[in-house]
């Protein structure tokens, strides 16, 4: 056996062993390629004395045939393993037959949103810290200065975990409690977190949605530290030139209580459908913590003051995309995932 066959047997054995395609497309360029095997015999041809040449020519084009055949067999043989692999067990390796490239995927807009809320914050010296979501009533409502019967309760239609005295947390405000009850002031907190209420579904309601939450204790602290740092956040988020108006509210865990407009970053404040021709979008809860909410934390009132705020996360999301049914954020429609 001369040289070229002693390849070629080589070169055979290793199509019959090969594992993956790549493989195989290597050995097609060792035999078939420019300078493969069979091309270099097929090209020394013309130098052969002629009696040799028949014989020879012959013999690469047996052997080109032969690799030809084998190595598309051999293709066709892991390609079919593969897929049927794949639909067998979702345990085995099939990582050989994703041969295309696939999609890596993305973040929902809302959580796009929410890591950007949590930057600015972050920015401005709070620290991101979290909460559970199933409550005691002490935590979700009594702590925060909104005792049984309240009204107020009826505003946050509440599940209610049967045959405990557990609930799902309506808003992100509990946490203040978690974090003043473990550390001493002063502090700075924002809270991101999924909250829950007995709504119906709608374009824009949900009986789970997000919501952020801000806290920040100390001595000497002011309705100005509040407007300051929620104008620094407003402006870092929809632009320098936006505009800031604090009207007058009402929360139980917050005395005096603001709800905070900014000019609408979408017709900058002339009127539009998005700001129903106000001019103004509504955007969060906000007031200097109640000294109620203080005595259930043994802080002394007398000593602290404190600002919180409330923000819903899906409102800021449909804002600042221009989304108008908030149940697209659930639904996992590619369609509409894949423009974010
Ligand atoms: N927890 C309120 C809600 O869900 C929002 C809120 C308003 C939070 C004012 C606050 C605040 O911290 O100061 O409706």
């Amino acid at each position: 056996m001369d040289n070229l066959e002693a390849k070629a047997k080589e070169l055979k054995e290793k199509i019959a062993y090969a594992g993956s395609i790549e493989t195989l497309e290597q050995i097609r360029i060792e035999t078939l390629g420019r300078n493969g095997i069979v091309t270099e015999v097929l090209r020394g041809l013309s130098a052969l004395p002629i009696e040799e040449r028949k014989t020879a020519g012959e013999r690469a084009n047996r052997l080109k045939k032969e690799f030809e055949e084998l190595i598309g067999a051999r293709i066709q043989e892991l390609k079919s393993r593969f897929i049927s692999r794949a639909l067998a067990s979702e345990k085995d390796d099939i990582s050989p037959a994703f041969a295309f490239p696939f999609d890596r995927g993305h973040g929902n807009p809302l959580r796009q949103t929410l890591l950007e809320i949590t930057e600015i914050f972050k920015s401005l010296g709070f620290s991101v810290v979290e909460g559970p979501e199933i409550e005691t009533d002490w935590y979700n409502f009594e702590a925060l200065n909104i005792p049984k019967d309240h009204p107020a309760r009826d505003i946050q239609d509440t599940f209610y975990l049967e045959g405990s005295d557990k609930l799902l947390r309506t808003h992100t405000s509990p946490v203040q409690i978690h974090v003043m009850e473990k550390q001493k002031p002063p502090l700075r907190v924002i809270v991101p977190g999924r909250v829950y209420r007995n709504e119906a579904t709608d374009s824009s309601h949900s009986a789970i949605f997000h919501q952020v939450e801000g806290l920040a204790v100390g001595e000497n602290i002011t309705f100005a530290d509040l407007k300051g740092t929620l104008t620094l956040f407003v402006q870092k988020l929809f632009g320098k030139n936006t505009k800031l108006r604090f009207r007058p509210s009402y929360f139980q865990f917050t005395e005096p209580s603001g709800e905070l407009d900014v000019s609408c970053f979408i017709c900058g404040g002339k009127g539009c459908r998005v700001c129903k021709n106000s001019g103004w979008l509504e955007m969060l809860g906000c007031g200097m913590v109640h000294p109620n909410v203080f005595k259930a934390v043994k802080y002394d009132p007398l000593i602290y003051s404190g600002y919180a705020f409330g923000l819903g996360v899906e409102r800021f999301a449909m804002l600042m995309y221009g989304i108008d049914d908030m149940r697209l954020f659930y639904e996992n429609n590619l369609r509409f995932l894949r423009q974010f």
